[in-house]
């Protein structure tokens, strides 16, 4: 079973390196294209195969689409023509609906869209999945399989794909300003620097953990934190009065506002390439009619 992964960027390499670590696909069946020769020798150092063509990487059983949101029109226009029913298309573009991959395939084709996110790259990724009406129950298992060997996975309805790319897909981005704010504040109680960023990663790490292994509100194991006249509720206060949990969800609203704008531009794009298809059909429609009727007038 051959992979190809278009576009092995931050994204397309963390994907690759979990498949790889997990052996589920070896690098002898990995291909993969980047814009510029620079990247193609990043990727190159992962041991899979690297080219400019991304035709030839199109060639492969499986697809992965990884290139920006806004380069995935040109990318699909240029592996349409290699692109078989048999081909398994897995896109993880943001914003980007299934039924806008297909009308730039312009064919039938099996669509699963995906929404990973880079921590994938050390095998603690979380990863959305839906899939068009094309895709069997078998190969859309093995997908799951296959992101599986970067974390978790999970089937959601398409509609709420635009959720997941904020709430796992963009939301390392704010994790990561937590962690560096915790560092600060353990920075300024007097904690070395290298010390602090390796403690207030491993309280996010440990904390996420509790949430995920122990089934409990993330509610009730805060407040198993946070004792009676204790120290711990002082920071919840200030934390309030700052509107910390309003600010996170404020946010989010505003990642998952500029998905939905991305996908609605796609859905336009998609309208008037389908519109101008239809005008350039008409216009031959027309021009072979009148070219009918001057023939048939000479005769
Ligand atoms: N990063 C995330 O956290 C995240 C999360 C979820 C989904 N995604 C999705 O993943 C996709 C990639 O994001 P990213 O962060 O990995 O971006 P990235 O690091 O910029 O990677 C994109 C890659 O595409 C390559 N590329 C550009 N044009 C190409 C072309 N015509 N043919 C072949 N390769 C081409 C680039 O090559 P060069 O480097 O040579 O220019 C680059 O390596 C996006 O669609 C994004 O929506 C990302």
């Amino acid at each position: 079973m051959k992979l190809g992964v278009i576009g092995a960027g931050n994204m397309g390499r963390a994907i690759i390196s979990g498949i790889l670590a997990s052996g589920l696909v070896t690098k002898a069946d990995i291909i993969a294209s980047n814009a510029t020769q620079a990247s193609r020798d990043l990727t190159a150092k992962l041991g899979v195969a690297t080219t400019a063509d991304n035709s030839e990487v199109a060639r492969a059983d499986n697809v992965i689409l990884a290139v920006k949101p806004q380069r995935l029109a040109a990318v699909i226009r240029e592996i349409a023509p290699v692109v078989s029913t048999q081909t398994l298309v897995i896109s993880v573009a943001a914003g980007q609906p299934i039924s806008a991959i297909e009308a730039l395939f312009g064919k039938p084709v099996q669509v699963v869209r995906a929404m990973p996110n880079t921590p994938a790259l050390v095998r603690e990724g979380m990863t959305a999945l839906c899939a068009n009406s094309l895709v069997s129950r078998e190969s859309f298992a093995w997908v799951q399989a296959l992101f599986a060997t970067c974390g978790r996975v999970e089937e959601i309805p398409e509609g709420l794909m635009g959720a997941a790319g904020t709430v796992s897909g963009a939301s390392p981005a704010w994790v990561y300003m937590l962690i560096e704010a915790m560092a600060d504040g353990a920075v300024r109680d007097g904690m070395p620097r290298a010390q602090a960023y390796k403690f207030a990663a491993q309280a996010v790490m440990g904390a996420a953990k509790m949430v995920l292994e122990s089934g409990m509100h993330p509610g009730a194991l805060k407040d198993q934190v946070t004792s009676p006249a204790g120290t711990t509720i002082e920071a919840v206060k200030v934390l309030e009065e700052h509107g910390f949990r309003g600010a996170v969800i404020d946010a989010m609203a505003a990642c998952t506002a500029k998905n939905d704008r991305m996908a609605e531009k796609a859905a336009e794009a998609q309208e008037s390439a389908a519109a101008a298809e239809r005008e350039e059909e008409d216009a031959g429609t027309l021009s072979h009619i009148l070219r009918a009727f001057k023939g048939g007038d000479k005769n």
